[in-house]
This record gives structure tokens, sequence and C-alpha cells, in this order.
């Protein structure tokens, strides 16, 4: 596949619908994990211009930050902590409208003001999580959840 992403002019639903599947080419074939994952990013961050996007590795009782884009960001959280470490403990899916208003956030950066995360899962496991953040409040919806969900169900089967 060539290195270029087409990104829709659309509505945001039709912007993942148009973005699922070049992910999915991207990544078929391509064993390597780090590669697959920042290309992701890289994808999400291109087609939506998020602040931040970036995935966190179970490793033990922590998230280790892993393939990201957009600026420095914590390296690791523990079980349980800030939206993406409530969200592994959770096992489901965080929209935080305003990051201050969730109790326990850890704040990488003062511009991120909401926020999604989405657990990845292998075998029922959750092995990993997708974070996303932006600068507006109130930026993520039931339709991110929808897409940014299947498109980490197939990560987690497809590239782990
Ligand atoms: N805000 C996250 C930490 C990760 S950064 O936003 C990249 C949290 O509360 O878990």
């Amino acid at each position: 596949m060539a290195e270029e992403l087409i990104i829709a002019q659309a509505s945001k639903a039709e912007k993942y619908t148009t973005l699922l599947p070049q992910v999915q080419a991207l990544c078929t074939g391509e064993p390597n994990l780090v590669a697959n994952l920042a290309n992701i990013a890289s994808a999400l961050k291109m087609t939506f211009d998020f602040f931040w996007v970036g995935f966190y590795l179970v490793e033990k009782e922590e998230l280790v930050l892993g393939p990201f884009q957009g600026p420095i960001a914590c390296t690791r959280i523990a079980y349980g902590k800030g939206v993406c470490g409530s969200s592994w403990k959770q096992n489901e899916t965080l929209v935080v409208p305003d990051v201050e208003a969730f109790p326990g956030h850890i704040a990488c950066s003062s511009e991120s003001k909401s926020e999604i995360v989405v657990p990845i899962r292998k075998n029922g496991q959750v092995i990993a999580i997708l974070d996303v953040d932006s600068n507006a409040l109130n930026d993520f919806d039931g339709i991110d959840a929808q897409y940014l969900n299947e498109l980490c169900e197939w990560v987690g089967t497809h590239c782990f």
C-alpha cells in the first residue's frame, strides 16, 4: 500500500469509515507491533488533528507509554490511576468531556481538555489502551466511542 492517507473532507463518522479500512490495510501483513501502533497514532492525528493520540501498553501492574503523536507524555501510569488506568481497571471505554472534572486525572499537558480512552483486548484481557486527547472541551461523543472501539477490537486481535 502507498504510504499516503486519504482523508475525507466529511462528517466525523465518514472520516472514521474512510480511515478504518486504510489502517487495516496498512497494518495487515506487517508483524511489527511498534510500527503498526506508530502508524495508527499518526493516521488518527492526521485525520482529526487531535491534540495527542497514543498507546499505553500493559506491563505487569502499570501502563507504559507506547507509540504516540503529540507532546511528550507521562511514561508510566499505575493500574486504576488517571483516565487510562481507570479504563484498564474497569475494562471499558471512558469518554471524559472535561478532564478537570475527572477525579485523579493525570495532566500530561495543561492544554488537554477532553479525552477518550479505549481498552485494547486480546482473549478478553486488556493488553493496552488507546488514549486520545483534545484541546477542546467536550470533543468526544458516541461516534468516537463506536469507531475507536471498532478500531481497538481489530488492533487487539490483529496487531498483538
Ligand atoms: N490524561 C491521562 C494520562 C495520559 S496523557 O493524557 C497522554 C490519564 O489521566 O490517564
